[in-house]
C-alpha cells in the first residue's frame, strides 16, 4: 500500500515535472515561433533603457568569439563620444545606432538574433540592408556613386572589406589594405609578387593609391578620371608637354605598360624589340639598308636594329624628348 502510494506519488511528480519542462519548453518556443517572420523585416521595436550598459551586460571581452570583443568598438571612431555624430556621441544611440533597436534582444528568454541587426560576414540580414545601416550616415560624395559601383552590383557588404570592433581597421592602413583586397582578388596577389611591380608588397603602395573601391565614374574604378592621369599623379615627369611627345605614350600608358606587375624590366607588356614592333615595322627602319641584310617580308629580326631588344639603345627617350633634334627619340 504504501509502496503502491509512493509510486502513484512519483509518477504524479514526474508527471508534473514532465508538463513543467514541456510548458517551459512552450515558453521558449512560443514566442520566438510568433516573432519568426516579423521580426526579420523589423528586428525588434523599442531601444534597450540603459543603452550600451545593457549590451555589455551580455557581450563583453570573454562572451563573445575569440579574436573579437565587442568592447573593441570603443578603440576606434565609433566609440568616440565627442563626435556628435559617431553612435557613441552626445546624441548617438551607441550599440543601436548599427545593431538596431535592442529592447526585446536584451530582455526576451532566447537571444534570437533575428531580433537584432546581424552584420556579420554570415548574417541572415541581406547584403543591401546591412549596407543601409552604414550608408545612414555615410552616404556623403565619398560614396555616391557606391549604388553604381562594380563592388556593389556583386553584392559586396561594406563588412566585406571593414572590421569595425577593432581599434585600427586593418583596410585603412596601407601595410594592411592589400591583404584585404587579396582575399578576392587572388590574380592581382600573383601579379604584385612579379619582378617588376609597384612596391605594394613593400607596403610602401596600397591598392587605394591608384583606385577608389567606393565607386567612381572612370574604367577600372580608377582615382582619377583616365588612366593617364592617374600615373601622372606620381609620374609627372611623363605628363609633358614636351617638343618631341611619342603618340602612345599621351594616348595611353598601359599600351605598353601593365599596372600591376611584370615578369619583365619596367612593368613592360612585352619586351624590347617586339614591344616596338607591334606598331613599327623594322621594314621602314631607314638605316635598315646601310645592314645590307635582306629583310623577311615580316620586318623579320635579323638586322641590328632588333638584336638584344635593342629599339631603346638608341631610341632612349621613349616616353618623348625635349631635345631640339629629339624628334627620333634618340636624346
Ligand atoms: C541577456 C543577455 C544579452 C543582452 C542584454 C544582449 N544580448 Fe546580444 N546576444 C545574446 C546572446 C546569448 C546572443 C547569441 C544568440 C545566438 O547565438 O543565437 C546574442 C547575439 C547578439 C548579436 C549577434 C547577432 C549575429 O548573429 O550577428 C549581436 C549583434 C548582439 N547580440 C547585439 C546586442 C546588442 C546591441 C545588445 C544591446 C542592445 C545586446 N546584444 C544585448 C545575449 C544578450
Ligand atoms: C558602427 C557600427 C557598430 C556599432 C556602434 C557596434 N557594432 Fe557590433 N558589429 C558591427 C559590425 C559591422 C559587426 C560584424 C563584425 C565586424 O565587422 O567586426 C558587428 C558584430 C557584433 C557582434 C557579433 C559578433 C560575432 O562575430 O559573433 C556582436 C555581439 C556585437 N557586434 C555587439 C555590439 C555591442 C555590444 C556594441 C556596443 C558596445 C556594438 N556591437 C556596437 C557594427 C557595430
Ligand atoms: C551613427 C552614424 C554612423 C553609423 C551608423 C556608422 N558610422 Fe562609420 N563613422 C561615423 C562617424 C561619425 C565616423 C568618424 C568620422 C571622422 O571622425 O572623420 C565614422 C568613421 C568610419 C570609418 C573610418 C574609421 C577610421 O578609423 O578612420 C569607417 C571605415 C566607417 N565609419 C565605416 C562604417 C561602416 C562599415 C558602418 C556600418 C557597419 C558604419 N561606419 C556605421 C558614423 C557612423
Ligand atoms: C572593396 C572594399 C571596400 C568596400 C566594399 C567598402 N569600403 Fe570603405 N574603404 C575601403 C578602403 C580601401 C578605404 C580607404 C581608402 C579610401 O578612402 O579610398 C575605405 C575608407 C572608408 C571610409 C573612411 C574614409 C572616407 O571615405 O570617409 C569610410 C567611412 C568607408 N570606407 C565607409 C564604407 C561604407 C559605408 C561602405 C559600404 C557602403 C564601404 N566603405 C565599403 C574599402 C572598402
Ligand atoms: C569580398 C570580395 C572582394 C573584396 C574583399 C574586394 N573585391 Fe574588388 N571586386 C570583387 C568582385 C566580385 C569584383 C567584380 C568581378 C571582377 O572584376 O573580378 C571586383 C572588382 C574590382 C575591380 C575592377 C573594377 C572594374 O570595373 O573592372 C577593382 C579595381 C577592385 N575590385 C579593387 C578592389 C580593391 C582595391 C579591394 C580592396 C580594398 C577589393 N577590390 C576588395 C570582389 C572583391
Ligand atoms: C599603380 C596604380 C595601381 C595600383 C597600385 C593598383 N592598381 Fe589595380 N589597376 C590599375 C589600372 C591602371 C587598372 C586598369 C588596367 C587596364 O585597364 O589596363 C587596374 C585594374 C585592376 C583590376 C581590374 C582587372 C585587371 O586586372 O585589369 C582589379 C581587380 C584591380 N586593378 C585590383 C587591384 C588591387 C587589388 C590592387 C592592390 C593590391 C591594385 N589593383 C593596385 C592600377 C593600379
Ligand atoms: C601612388 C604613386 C604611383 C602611381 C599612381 C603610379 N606609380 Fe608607377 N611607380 C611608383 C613607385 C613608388 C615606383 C617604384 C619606384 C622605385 O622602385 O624606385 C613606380 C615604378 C613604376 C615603373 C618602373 C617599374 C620598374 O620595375 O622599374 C613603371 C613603369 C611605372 N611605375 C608605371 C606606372 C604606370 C603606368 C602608372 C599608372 C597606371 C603608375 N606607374 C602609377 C609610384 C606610382
Ligand atoms: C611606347 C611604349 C611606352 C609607353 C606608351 C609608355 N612607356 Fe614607360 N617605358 C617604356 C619602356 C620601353 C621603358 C623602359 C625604358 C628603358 O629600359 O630604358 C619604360 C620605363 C618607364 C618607367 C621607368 C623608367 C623611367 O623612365 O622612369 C616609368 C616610371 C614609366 N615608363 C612610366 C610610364 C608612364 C607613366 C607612361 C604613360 C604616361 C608610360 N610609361 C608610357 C615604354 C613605354
Ligand atoms: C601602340 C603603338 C606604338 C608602340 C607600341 C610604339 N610606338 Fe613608336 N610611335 C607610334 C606612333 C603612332 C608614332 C608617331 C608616328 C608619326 O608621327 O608618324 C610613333 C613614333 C615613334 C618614333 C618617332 C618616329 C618619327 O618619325 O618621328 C620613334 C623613334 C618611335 N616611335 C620608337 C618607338 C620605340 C623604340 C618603341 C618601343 C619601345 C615604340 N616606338 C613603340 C606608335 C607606337
Ligand atoms: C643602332 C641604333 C638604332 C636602333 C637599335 C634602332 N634605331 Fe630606330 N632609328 C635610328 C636612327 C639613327 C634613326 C633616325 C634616322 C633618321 O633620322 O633618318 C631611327 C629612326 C627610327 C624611326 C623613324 C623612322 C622614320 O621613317 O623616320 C622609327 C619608327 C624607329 N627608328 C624605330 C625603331 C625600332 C622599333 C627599333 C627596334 C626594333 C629601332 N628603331 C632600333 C637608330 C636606331
Amino acid at each position: 500500500m504504501n509502496i503502491a502510494k509512493f509510486v502513484l506519488s512519483s509518477a504524479i511528480v514526474a508527471a508534473t515535472g514532465f508538463l513543467c519542462l514541456a510548458a517551459l519548453a512552450e515558453d521558449e518556443a512560443a514566442p520566438a515561433a510568433k516573432a519568426a517572420a516579423p521580426a526579420v523585416a523589423s528586428p525588434g521595436t523599442q531601444y534597450s533603457a540603459k543603452g550600451a550598459d545593457t549590451c555589455l551586460e551580455c557581450h563583453d571581452a570573454d562572451s563573445d568569439t575569440a579574436n573579437f570583443t565587442t568592447a573593441g568598438i570603443f578603440k576606434g571612431k565609433h566609440g568616440n563620444p565627442k563626435n556628435a555624430h559617431s553612435p557613441f556621441g552626445q546624441k548617438g544611440m551607441q550599440c543601436e545606432a548599427c545593431h538596431g533597436p535592442g529592447d526585446r534582444h536584451s530582455t526576451q528568454k532566447s537571444k534570437r538574433t533575428e531580433t537584432i541587426n546581424s552584420l556579420k560576414a554570415n548574417s541572415w540580414m541581406p547584403v543591401a540592408e546591412r549596407n543601409e545601416v552604414c550608408l545612414s550616415c555615410h552616404l556623403n560624395r565619398s560614396r555616391n556613386a557606391w549604388h553604381a559601383e562594380v563592388h556593389d552590383r556583386n553584392q559586396l557588404a561594406c563588412t566585406d572589406c571593414h572590421k569595425l570592433h577593432v581599434g585600427k581597421d586593418p583596410v585603412l592602413v596601407k601595410q594592411t589594405e592589400s591583404e584585404v583586397c587579396f582575399t578576392c582578388h587572388k590574380k592581382q596577389r600573383a601579379d604584385f609578387q612579379k619582378t617588376s611591380s609597384h612596391p605594394v608588397r613593400f607596403g610602401k603602395m596600397a591598392c587605394s593609391d591608384c583606385h577608389n573601391t567606393h565607386g567612381t565614374a572612370t574604367q577600372a574604378l580608377l582615382k582619377k578620371p583616365t588612366l593617364n592621369q592617374t600615373c601622372y599623379s606620381c609620374h609627372a615627369e611623363k605628363r609633358g608637354p614636351l617638343m618631341w611627345e611619342h603618340a602612345p605614350v599621351t594616348e595611353d600608358c598601359s599600351l605598353c605598360h601593365t599596372s600591376h606587375g611584370s615578369v619583365r624590366t619596367a612593368l613592360l607588356n612585352k619586351s624590347t624589340p617586339s614591344l616596338c614592333q607591334e606598331c613599327h615595322s623594322v621594314a621602314g627602319h631607314p638605316a635598315v639598308p646601310r645592314t645590307g641584310a635582306a629583310l623577311p617580308a615580316n620586318g623579320g629580326t635579323g638586322a641590328i636594329f632588333v638584336v638584344a631588344g635593342s629599339c631603346t639603345n638608341c631610341h632612349t627617350q621613349v616616353h618623348g624628348s625635349n631635345h631640339p633634334s629629339g624628334n627620333k627619340l634618340l636624346r
